[in-house]
């Protein structure tokens, strides 16, 4: 069903409702989290952009950065790719699988409201009006396609699964040998728990996990298991934002690396 109304007729022009000149009561800086979600947000994505354009220094024996994870093509740095199909130039094998984890986060519940506030205005703030006349939700399109979300959350599951086994088989060194870590393994390790972190408190998850049951008592597993997962999903705003930030900063720390701009600590 759409829904349609216009500030004239409803929400603050709405009858009933006192008319008041002023375009919000708030006194407080009601426009600091908006602002600082936007500029952080937009320092994040143009530096995920360069990275993925950039096409080199992402691979360092056996750190992979998790921009590049998997490198599908045939024209990945060798010892990094799949090879599943031939170069497609000037595509890069970051650009293929970033549809995928970008789609996650644009179309996630928490920076929708991130967003929403920080580009759109709609509504910048609780108890701030948006500048914008009418009213739609997303029950029609462009943003009814936000639906998609529990898709792309299934999808990154399998990522998650491959930046996991990025982490593990970190701790071999250059010639193979297990048993050894370098400050990349613990870079590597904390995004993967992150990136799980991050899925594990999706709203979808959580009605994967618990939804459309008529009796919890009947599916106790499940129950515990959707108790977990609202508990984390209480804190999926923070979550979303570290994982983000943490997700640049791996695919900087490996960049730096394999650049030779800096060396890698190792600790056995
Ligand atoms: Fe944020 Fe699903 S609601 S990832």
């Amino acid at each position: 069903m759409t829904t349609t109304h216009t500030r004239d007729a409803a929400g603050v022009g709405a009858a009933g409702r006192a008319r008041i000149a002023a375009r919000t009561l708030r006194g407080d800086r009601w426009w600091l989290t908006p602002l600082a979600y936007g500029l952080t947000l937009l320092i994040v994505v143009i530096y995920l952009t360069y990275a993925v354009f950039a096409n080199k220094d992402y691979y360092w024996e056996p750190y992979i950065s998790p921009m590049y994870s998997p490198c599908l093509p045939g024209n990945c740095v060798a010892g990094s790719g799949w090879g599943w199909f031939p170069s497609i130039s000037p595509v890069t094998p970051a650009l293929i699988i970033i549809i995928f984890p970008a789609g996650l986060r644009a179309t996630c519940y928490y920076y929708r409201k991130a967003y929403y506030r920080s580009f759109f205005l709609s509504p910048p703030a609780c108890a701030v009006p948006e500048p914008a006349k009418h009213y739609h939700g997303e029950a029609r399109f462009p943003l009814i396609v936000q639906n998609v979300h529990r898709y792309f959350f299934y999808i990154t599951l399998i990522f998650n699964a491959i930046l996991t086994y990025d982490a593990v088989i970190s701790f071999r060194d250059h010639q193979g040998h297990w048993g050894h870590a370098g400050l990349g393994t613990l870079v590597l390790v904390i995004n993967a728990v992150l990136l799980w972190a991050y899925n594990a408190s999706c709203h979808s998850c959580r009605h994967a996990i618990g939804g459309r049951l008529r009796h919890f008592s009947k599916h106790p597993v499940r129950y515990w298991m959707w108790s977990q997962a609202t508990r984390l999903n209480a804190r999926h705003g923070q979550i979303a934002w570290a994982s983000l930030v943490f997700v640049a900063f791996t695919d900087l720390y490996v960049r730096l690396v394999a650049s030779g701009t800096m060396s890698d600590p190792r600790f056995f």
